[in-house]
């Protein structure tokens, strides 16, 4: 624990819920329950170590490919994630912001998405930011055809970054991502522009808070060098 760096802000690719259940005989969506059932854990753990804002990858704009009940299955559990989680970001202090067109989800979730927002939106320390129906893609694109709506011709960084989801959040320190998939996915490809990248075999169900203590001993070890010598 001892001379650990704590990264402002951790992005974690939520990966391996089906090959877990597949291993257990079980259905895909016996692995998503599974999944969500770790969040708390791990969100709790880094906020406790003093990590400022967790983003979490809980669903792509290329996820509604799945079949539908698998889709379906992933939007009761969101439901019931965002449902129960109220006590948490309250008690907490924790504002939770969603990054992704959530307003493609069912009516039900859009509402307890809005309901969370507003009872949370004045929580300033701590952020949990969850990427729905996001694609960074897709982010970018209407990032761009937002800065033309509002008339600009010529745009700096930080007016770029500022029409993004995250407008107010630090950039991504680090990025850890389960089931031992090395790639990025679409997930906030501009906030990650110089994260640390942690790949680790375990599969989502199975990362749990001595594992997130891995990932960040790991990334205490890492020079950050931002190009300079
Ligand atoms: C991640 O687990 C959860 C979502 C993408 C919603 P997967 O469902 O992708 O699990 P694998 O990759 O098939 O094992
Ligand atoms: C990335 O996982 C998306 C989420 C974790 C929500 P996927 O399982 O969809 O990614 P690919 O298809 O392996 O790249
Ligand atoms: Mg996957």
């Amino acid at each position: 624990m001892e001379g650990l760096k704590i990264p402002r802000h951790i992005g974690f690719i939520m990966d391996g819920n089906g090959r877990w259940a597949k291993q257990r005989k079980q259905p895909r969506n016996f692995g998503h329950i599974h999944g969500s059932n770790r969040i708390d854990e791990v969100v709790t753990a880094c906020l406790d170590l003093g990590v400022e804002c967790v983003s979490l990858y809980a669903f792509s704009t290329e996820n509604w490919q799945r079949p539908k009940e698998e889709v379906d299955k992933i939007c009761d559990i969101l439901h019931k994630f965002l449902n129960q989680y109220a006590k948490k970001l309250i008690g907490n202090k924790i504002r939770l912001q969603i990054s992704g067109d959530y307003t493609k989800f069912p009516k039900k979730i859009i509402n307890l998405i809005e309901k969370r927002l507003e009872e949370t939106k004045h929580f300033e320390n701590r952020t949990l930011n969850i990427a729905i129906n996001y694609g960074s893609k897709q982010e970018i694109v209407s990032a761009v055809n937002k800065l033309i709506e509002s008339g600009k011709t010529c745009v700096t960084e930080s007016d770029f970054a500022s029409a993004l989801y995250t407008a107010n959040l630090p950039d991504i320190d680090l990025v850890v991502r389960t089931s031992g998939e090395q790639r990025v996915s679409n997930f906030f490809l501009w906030q990650i522009a110089y994260a640390e990248l942690y790949f680790t075999p375990v599969l989502w169900p199975d990362f749990d808070k001595n594992e997130l203590l891995k990932a960040i001993e790991w990334y205490s070890n890492r020079d950050r060098r931002y190009g300079k010598v």
